[in-house]
């Protein structure tokens, strides 16, 4: 007997060595690793089916009067599990898209990433610009007309053009600083106000933010609809940028009505406002639209992460991480064109002598247009002669 006995385990031993060899999780029974968890905290790609189908199986169940028969064989770890990757079976009373989802594994990293690097590098970036614009004022300082001013004014914009720009300059500057306040607000004003005040604040911002949001969205369409044509790129505008607007050299490049620096201005207001409104859309009525998860499906169909050496971006999304990545993004595009409008701020008002009665009055002064804007003055007074301020 015994010399059988110790033949079996001498045949056994070996394959039970190697079955404990080529299934890593043998020595946790089936449970995440060391290795698995240090590479999802290093954000490595990682199938993880062993956890997400390890949600029992009830045809395995042990019997309700065994030990581990409470939840019909079913342990609480298989059940928790069976929550995170959304395959319990949950029946709620609330019927809104988001109720099911019991737990939101998507949401730590999200709260992480919005409490830490989107504040720092978003201070960074606004702060950096504004540092950017004193440098530039003190190296540069105001451009100023070089010619003589010839008293006459020539009409840059009409009434209704600059109703547009001011309805969006009014309504971008509300919204940058209630947002603004919406994202930085706990980190630095709670601790000078206290929360009862913070409270009221965060509640007044995010009121005035939900509704001027509209005013934003019809300006960027007015504004778009009377500049696209003299916005469309051309030939000036490589000119244009090879001198770098003529900046730092003597003399300006020739342009139309808007040069190759206004191109981009209007065109960086237009894409990337026109994103910060869809994704605000989305935020406004929320889980009403989804549009990251058909997008990452888009961009794995061609292969995009592939060309940054990332695995495929998940397209399959909660509800709550299609609303997470579009406040993430809301918040980064917006980051962004602030930087942009500051720079846009500074040239049209204490940068530049002369940009501002553009969008004041409407009548810019000859010498500054034909400096500035030389091809649109020929083309402009050839069909109407500028008017003189000096002898009226
Ligand atoms: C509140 C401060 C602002 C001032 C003083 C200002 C000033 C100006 C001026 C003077 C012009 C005409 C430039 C010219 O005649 O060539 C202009 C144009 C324009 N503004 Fe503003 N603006 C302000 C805010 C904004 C904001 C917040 C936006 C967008 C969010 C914006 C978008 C535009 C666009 C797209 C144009 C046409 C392209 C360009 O000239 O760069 N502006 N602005």
């Amino acid at each position: 007997m015994l010399i059988v006995l110790i033949s079996v385990f001498a045949l056994l031993g070996p394959v039970a060595a190697q079955d404990s060899a080529a299934d890593p999780r043998a020595s946790t029974g089936g449970a995440q690793t060391l290795e698995d968890i240090l590479a999802r905290q290093a954000g490595q790609a990682m199938d993880d089916s062993f956890r997400s189908d390890a949600i029992g199986d009830p045809a395995r169940a042990a019997p309700m009067t065994d030990q581990l028969g409470t939840l019909g064989g079913v342990s609480d770890s298989e059940l928790w599990r069976a929550l995170r990757y959304g395959k319990a079976d949950i029946t709620t009373q609330s019927r809104g898209p988001a109720a099911k989802t019991l737990i939101q594994d998507g949401g730590m990293w999200w709260l992480e990433f919005r409490q830490g690097p989107l504040l720092t590098y978003g201070s960074y970036l606004l702060g950096g610009t504004l540092l950017l614009l004193a440098l530039f004022y003190l190296i540069r300082g105001r451009i100023r007309i070089d010619g003589e001013k010839t008293g006459r004014k020539i009409e840059r914009f009409k009434a209704f053009e600059r109703f547009g720009h001011w309805l969006l300059a009014s309504s971008f500057l509300v919204l940058g600083l209630t947002g603004l306040i919406s994202l930085f607000g706990r980190k630095v004003m709670i601790p000078t106000f206290g929360h009862d005040a913070f409270s009221t604040i965060a509640i007044g911002s995010k009121w005035v933010h939900n509704n001027i949001s509209w005013a934003f969205i019809v300006a960027l369409v007015i504004i778009f609809v009377v500049w696209v044509v003299h916005n469309l790129p051309d030939r000036t505008d490589l000119n244009w940028l090879a001198k770098g607007g003529g900046i730092f050299s003597k003399g300006h490049p020739p342009a139309k009505k808007f040069n190759a620096g206004q191109k981009l201005v209007f065109w960086s207001v237009i894409i990337l406002g026109g994103s910060i409104s869809l994704t605000g859309l989305s935020l406004l009525f929320p889980f009403d639209l989804q549009l990251f998860g058909p997008t990452f499906a888009k961009l794995n169909a061609i292969g995009a992460p592939g060309w940054f050496g990332m695995a495929d971006l998940s397209a399959t999304l909660s509800p709550q991480e299609e609303m997470q990545f579009a406040q993430l993004w809301h918040a980064i595009v917006s980051l962004v064109l602030i930087a942009i409008v500051f720079a846009h701020i500074y040239i049209g008002s204490v940068g530049m002598e002369g940009a501002f009665d553009a969008m004041g009055s409407g009548q810019v002064e000859e010498q500054w247009a034909r400096e500035h804007h030389s091809l649109w003055v020929d083309e402009v007074t050839t069909q109407k002669p500028a008017t003189s301020t000096k002898e009226a």
